[in-house]
């Protein structure tokens, strides 16, 4: 799928990993909608990349469609969803104090990574399905998804959010082959630890990376989100790469404890 000419959603645009993503699918010629609640970040960086910016909560269905119509509005065909809007939540079972995991926490952390997964990749598929095919293939568009290796072996101490990351890798492949009667190609990336504000800012944060990434094999270091989107652009312009989930982790495992 070449980028050039098309119209993108990337949920979580505004930072981390969709901020990259954004970044790069412009960079390619794509006018990119940013669909993020931070709308001061958001904002700035869709008007760096001569895109749009619509705030949007994924979990809710009008917000989302808003922002899918707002990129069929920019006149350029809609090809690419990507999914990158996340929470982290760090809670166990039962915690240390012996009480329960928070019930809404849990449904929190479920509703945005995992519905609002969901819900971005049905509104924007069904959108994408109104374009013209752009090859002999029949293709019209891609959905990249972000989950995470937590989806995979889990990670002690982040039951709801593995639960969340492994719900997108449950539905990657029963998505691909949905979407395949509209020629819409579905693939998802988990990454593992790569440097974002999603690990926060300052001493404090650099000794918890320090420590996060030090079971890496090779490279020795946190991934960079360039990198990441270097890898979501390889899966919208290769063609055959479908439903499909691809780790992007340096070569870690997360361990029982
Ligand atoms: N950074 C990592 O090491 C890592 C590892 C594995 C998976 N991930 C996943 O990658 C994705 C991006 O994470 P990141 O590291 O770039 O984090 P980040 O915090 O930098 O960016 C996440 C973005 O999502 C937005 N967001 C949160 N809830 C939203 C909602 N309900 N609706 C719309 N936008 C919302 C935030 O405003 C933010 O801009 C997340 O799904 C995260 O779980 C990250």
């Amino acid at each position: 799928m070449d980028l050039n000419g098309v119209s993108a959603v990337v949920s979580g645009g505004a930072s981390g990993l969709g901020e990259a993503a954004v970044r790069a699918l412009a960079a390619e010629g794509a006018t990119v909608v940013v669909a993020d609640l931070n709308e001061d970040k958001g904002k700035a960086v869709a008007d760096e990349v001569g895109g749009a910016f619509v705030k949007t909560d994924v979990s809710d269905e009008a917000q989302v469609a808003a922002a899918v119509q707002a990129a069929v509005d920019t006149g350029a065909p809609l090809r690419v969803i990507v999914n990158s809007a996340g929470v982290a939540w760090a809670s166990r079972t039962v915690n240390r104090d012996g009480s329960p995991h928070d019930l809404g926490a849990y449904e929190t952390v479920i509703r945005v990574n995992l519905i609002g997964t969901f819900n971005l990749m049905r509104i924007g598929a069904a959108a994408i399905a109104k374009t013209e095919p752009v090859d002999a293939d029949g293709q019209r568009g891609v959905v990249v998804n972000t989950a995470s290796v937590a989806g995979i072996e889990g990670q002690v101490g982040q039951v709801a959010y593995s639960a969340s990351k492994g719900g997108i890798i449950g539905m990657t492949l029963p998505a691909a082959r949905d979407l395949a009667a509209i020629g819409v190609r579905v693939n998802t990336i988990c990454p593992g630890i790569i440097d974002t504000p999603i690990y926060g800012e300052g001493e404090a944060a650099e000794e918890f990376k320090a420590k996060l990434y030090a079971p890496v094999p090779f490279p020795k270091r946190m991934g960079r989100a360039s990198e990441f989107a270097h890898l979501v652009k390889a899966l919208i312009e290769n063609d055959y790469m479908n439903g499909e989930t691809i780790r992007f982790d340096g070569g870690i495992r997360f361990q029982p404890k």
